[in-house]
């Protein structure tokens, strides 16, 4: 595949504000979710879910791409359409999850490596051949004392970029994600230096393993403070802060960076982004590649009734809206009423 194709599919997925949905929850995770609404985790219903999100009327104004999960990218539609062709002819690029999950990192207590380079080439082509032309690849590093350590930021780098240059060979999209995770008392100073000591690897190994940038798309975590630090910042420190690692260590060749939203709350989320792009000096478009922060309030209207899937889908449709603006530094929170 010629690397102006690559580009040319990672610039339509953020084109005109537009993000990202992540619905690749692996099976445990989505049954997580489904616990929180008392709903059974089984194959239908979580087809079900899925079909209420990609069939909302108007989400492909917002949304550009949907990382879908193995299960997800065989299921079909109500009306019997597969999932990957339903969303092509909305204009939605589909999207694969490929990775097999973080796991321990032998010999770095506390630390993981994500898994799932084994066979991933054939894998990839099959996800071609269904439709697939983006893909996600999570690696996470955990804030604390003397973490994350130098081998566990190192060994994630190069696992990111072999799997990004097998995705390039398949013609396919690799979202590079290296999440620096908020969930413990770290401030933000510790979670800066954390993410830019992770960029600086990531980009470094990308570079060593001939992945071309300009095919990428990054998805990083913002700069922010631990959930449980007494100094929760203002989202303008947070913009700040995030705008002043990425410009230091993101090259602008990249065409976007997508945000994972973490932990944090919808509206935070969607505040934080905007914060961000009403700053100068941004080279790529910052957009949103949510899961929590874009299902949240629509797995509670949904609760697993088919009663609840317009409400569901107009929830759903909202916050991509709202996440939309924020993507273009238009976000009011008079849009939250409107
Ligand atoms: P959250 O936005 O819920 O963090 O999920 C995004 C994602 O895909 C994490 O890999």
């Amino acid at each position: 595949m010629a690397a102006s194709e690559l580009n040319a599919i990672a610039r339509s997925i953020v084109a005109n504000d537009r993000g990202i949905l992540a619905a690749d929850e692996s099976t445990g995770t989505i049954t997580k979710r489904f616990d929180s609404i008392d709903v059974e985790s089984t194959e239908p219903n979580r087809r079900a879910y899925r079909d209420l999100l990609f069939t909302a009327e108007g989400m492909e104004e917002y949304i550009g791409g949907v990382i879908l999960f193995d299960e997800t990218i065989r299921q079909q539609a109500d009306d019997g359409t597969p999932f990957p062709t339903l969303l092509a002819a909305k204009g939605v690029v589909p999207g694969i999850k490929v990775d097999t999950g973080a796991h321990p990192l032998a010999g770095a207590p506390g630390e993981t490596i994500t898994e799932g380079l084994d066979g991933l080439r054939k894998r990839l082509g099959e996800y071609y051949e269904l439709g697939a032309r983006f893909a996600k690849w999570r690696a996470t590093l955990s804030v604390g004392e003397r973490l994350p350590s130098r081998y566990c930021v190192r060994v994630n780098a190069q696992a990111l970029a072999r799997y990004a240059a097998l995705c390039q060979e398949a013609g396919i999209v690799p979202i590079v994600e290296p999440e620096v995770l908020m969930d413990t008392d770290h401030s933000i100073d510790d979670c800066y230096h954390a993410t830019a000591r992770t960029l600086q690897a990531v980009f470094s190994e990308l570079g060593a393993q001939r992945v071309d940038l300009e095919g990428i798309l990054l998805k990083p975590n913002m700069i922010l403070p631990g959930k449980g630090n007494a100094d929760q910042a203002s989202p303008e420190r947070i913009a700040a802060a995030t705008l002043h690692c990425f410009r230091r260590h993101v090259p602008a060749s990249v065409p976007g960076i997508v945000f994972l939203s973490g932990g944090q709350s919808e509206i935070e989320a969607t505040v934080n982004l905007d914060t961000i792009n009403r700053l100068d000096g941004r080279p790529w478009p910052l957009s949103f590649s949510y899961g929590r922060a874009l299902q949240a309030s629509a797995l509670k209207a949904w609760m697993g009734a088919a009663t609840g899937v317009e409400a569901a889908q107009t929830v759903f449709v909202h916050r991509a809206r709202c996440n939309a603006a924020a993507a273009g530094g238009r976000y009011d929170a008079a849009l939250e009423t409107a």
